[in-house]
């Protein structure tokens, strides 16, 4: 049995006093839930603020991002090792706003991965097709694309160590969701594709759901056998609502 994982990313919002109280709220409601991994993506700068207010609270820190390089002349960016330094366990790696408004293509994600991985994170390796890619039947191409780069690069223990999280882009931010039976058959694609690596591997890799993910349709989709939680955008951003959807997951 996956253990469901539900990871709140707040993207670029909040302030460093709001980020505080998200927090707190979120690690008294995680004591509640024994039975689920609830981690939170802070922007970078109050990631350290979030670490010191999880004290020891059952609540996981993870970056939005990382740098596809070790340290060095690189202005702006942040590394894997930087993360893990100041408490993360994961890190969102190829996320789609990432590969949209930054360019990142899949060689630069499998690079983010492998340093995560050697950094000591979990990589949570974000796929997802655009809409024309859905509608011309391209999505277990596109999905099976971005995984396999980051795949190649992986020995069987590294792959134990990911984490996937499929976000159809068209869900993102937009409302609508992929129905549950159309996010578990592309789970289900995604799994087959990490057992035709590793068999072993497969059925242990927990797989997240992500795009408009809210407490009315979380119970529904974390329901379907494949989906293993969730990764959570707008509601994760108001504890109540990034709370019931954590209790969705039970
Ligand atoms: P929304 O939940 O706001 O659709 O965002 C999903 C997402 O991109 C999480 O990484």
């Amino acid at each position: 049995m996956r253990r469901p994982f539900v990871a709140g990313n707040w993207k670029m919002n909040g302030s460093r006093a709001r980020a505080r109280v998200l927090v707190a709220g979120v690690c008294e409601g995680a004591r509640e839930l024994p039975e689920v991994d609830v981690g939170l993506c802070p922007p970078f700068v109050y990631v350290t603020d979030a670490g010191e207010v999880i004290g020891d609270a059952p609540v996981r820190l993870g970056g939005q991002t990382c740098a596809g390089v070790e340290y060095g002349a690189f202005t702006g960016e942040v590394s894997a090792y930087m993360l893990a330094d100041v408490g993360c366990s994961f890190v969102l790696v190829g996320h789609s706003e990432r590969r949209m408004l930054y360019g990142e293509d899949d060689a630069e994600v499998a690079e983010k991965a492998g340093f995560a991985l050697a950094a000591g994170l979990s990589p949570v390796v974000c796929v997802g097709e655009t809409l024309a890619e859905r509608e011309a039947e391209q999505t277990e191409a596109t999905v099976e694309r971005q995984l396999d780069a980051v795949m190649d690069r992986l020995d069987r223990d590294a792959l134990a160590r990911i984490v996937i999280a499929y976000e159809p882009v068209w869900a993102i931010g937009t409302g609508r969701t992929a129905t549950p039976a159309q996010a578990n058959a592309v789970h289900a694609f995604l799994r087959e594709r990490v057992a035709a690596r590793e068999p072993e591997v497969a059925a242990g890799v927990r797989i997240l759901y992500g795009g408009s993910v809210k407490p009315d349709n979380a119970a529904a989709l974390f329901a379907e056998p494949e989906v293993d939680g969730g990764l959570i955008g707008g509601a994760s951003l108001d504890v109540g609502q990034f709370l019931d959807i954590c209790r969705a997951a039970v």
